[in-house]
């Protein structure tokens, strides 16, 4: 085997992840461990992080600023594609995966790396959304797993850390796993892991329980143009800004949790907690648009390729020539996205109560009225239900002749 020299370790400054460094070092024989932290908005410290990576024994520690590049080229095109796995999850966690293993690729790039190595488990579906991502975009590269191979348990890596000077986790570790970014937070194992069990509280931060919430609604209006949120009411917001915004008023209102049982691509179901408050107000807003603004048999093939999209993404084909291809058809649909969706926001409902484009409305009062008539010509729709049903008058017949 090749021997490699330099690798770029994916870091979040927890247990695993601070072990992989002197695992990388000891088992591997490799001399520089370059660790990259991504900051996607989880609102951490991520300065603590990268020193934690060196005290560690990294080589060198790098943060990178991905936030905006998050928003705009990761959650904004999934808000044009309506993306819900199974219909539900707004791939809150899938969104960021290949966007890190992007970074680890240009830096391994950059530093001349022979190899990148992640701390996912091989359970999981984030090490098939980093190895899928490293692989589209760096053939060539190695990718070393040491979690994937380990065998430790929890306690048995903290021990194995605490031999090269890892401090074990100063407060009671919760018994969650928990990935948070700007978008949402994804929550697991503990309790959850019984999926009879409710999710107790105290695991949601972006999101208030209902007894917590407003007596009175809000009603805000989200403004699209292109099919990207630009607008809160009368405020542009550039894209991060808007998403925080609308992830507060949507939280504060208790919108945007999901608990769901979830088929991973390892081909186990599992237990998810989800809150995303921003991220599925945005969609429903955006959806909404969609229903003035495309013609009918756009927006029913566009639903084909919105759950194709959204499986793309979560089983890690983000970089993937099929995922490209749905991209330019979403893209192509998306000029006359252009208008505003008034949403009521109570006690966990985000209700529509409004929808309207000035320049892309295909909705004809005029047509659609009961009152006044003068448009449309009644006696025409007798042919055309003539022949709309004329193979089932046939099958029809012919049954009631063969009884
Ligand atoms: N099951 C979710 C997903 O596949 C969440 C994964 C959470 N990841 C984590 N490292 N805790 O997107």
């Amino acid at each position: 085997m090749q021997e490699i020299k330099k690798v770029v370790l994916a870091y979040s400054g927890g247990v695993d992840t601070s072990v992989c460094i002197p695992y990388l070092k000891n088992e591997y024989g490799i001399s520089e461990v370059v660790t990259f932290v991504a900051d996607l908005g989880q609102g951490e410290d991520l300065e603590f992080i990268r020193q934690k990576a060196l005290n560690s024994g990294a080589s060198q520690s790098l943060i990178g600023n991905l936030v905006n590049n998050f928003v705009e080229n990761y959650a904004f095109p999934a808000i044009r594609s309506n993306a819900l796995y199974s219909e539900k999850y707004p791939l809150s966690t899938a969104l960021a995966r290949p966007l890190i293993a992007e970074n680890l690729v240009n830096i391994a790039r950059k530093m001349n790396a022979d190899a990148v190595a992640h701390g996912c488990t091989g359970k999981g579906n984030d090490q098939v959304r980093f190895d899928l991502a490293i692989n589209a975009l760096g053939p060539d590269l190695k990718i070393i797993t040491p979690a994937r191979e380990w065998n430790m348990s929890r306690e048995e890596a903290i021990l194995y850390g605490e031999n090269f000077g890892i401090p074990a986790p100063v407060s009671k570790k919760s018994p969650y796993s928990i990935d948070v970014n700007l978008l949402g937070r994804s929550i697991e194992a503990g309790i959850l892991e019984n999926p009879m069990e409710e999710p107790p509280e105290e695991i949601f931060t972006m999101t208030s329980s209902i007894e917590n919430t407003p007596d009175s609604p809000d009603d805000v209006e989200i403004i699209f143009k292109n099919g990207f949120p630009i607008a809160i009411g009368n405020e542009f917001l550039n894209p991060i800004d808007l998403i925080k915004k609308v992830n507060h008023l949507a939280g504060a209102h208790g919108f945007g949790r999901i608990d769901m049982i979830e088929d991973r691509v390892v081909g186990i179901k599992s237990r998810e907690i989800y809150e995303s408050p921003g991220l599925l107000l945005l969609i429903k807003a955006h959806k909404e648009l969609e229903s003035i603004t495309l013609n009918p048999d756009v927006i029913d093939f566009k639903g084909v390729v919105e759950k194709k999209w959204a499986q793309l993404v979560y089983q890690g084909f983000w970089f993937s020539p099929l995922k490209k291809g749905l991209d330019a058809f979403i893209s192509s649909t998306q000029t006359s996205v252009n208008g505003k969706v008034k949403i009521r926001l109570h006690k966990g409902n985000a209700i529509v109560i409004g929808r309207s484009s000035e320049k892309n409305s295909l909705y004809r009062e005029d047509l659609a009225t009961y009152s006044k008539d003068d448009l449309f010509n009644h006696e025409k729709a007798e042919g055309f239900i003539y022949m709309w049903g004329m193979s089932n008058k046939i099958w029809a017949e012919l049954n009631s002749k063969n009884k």
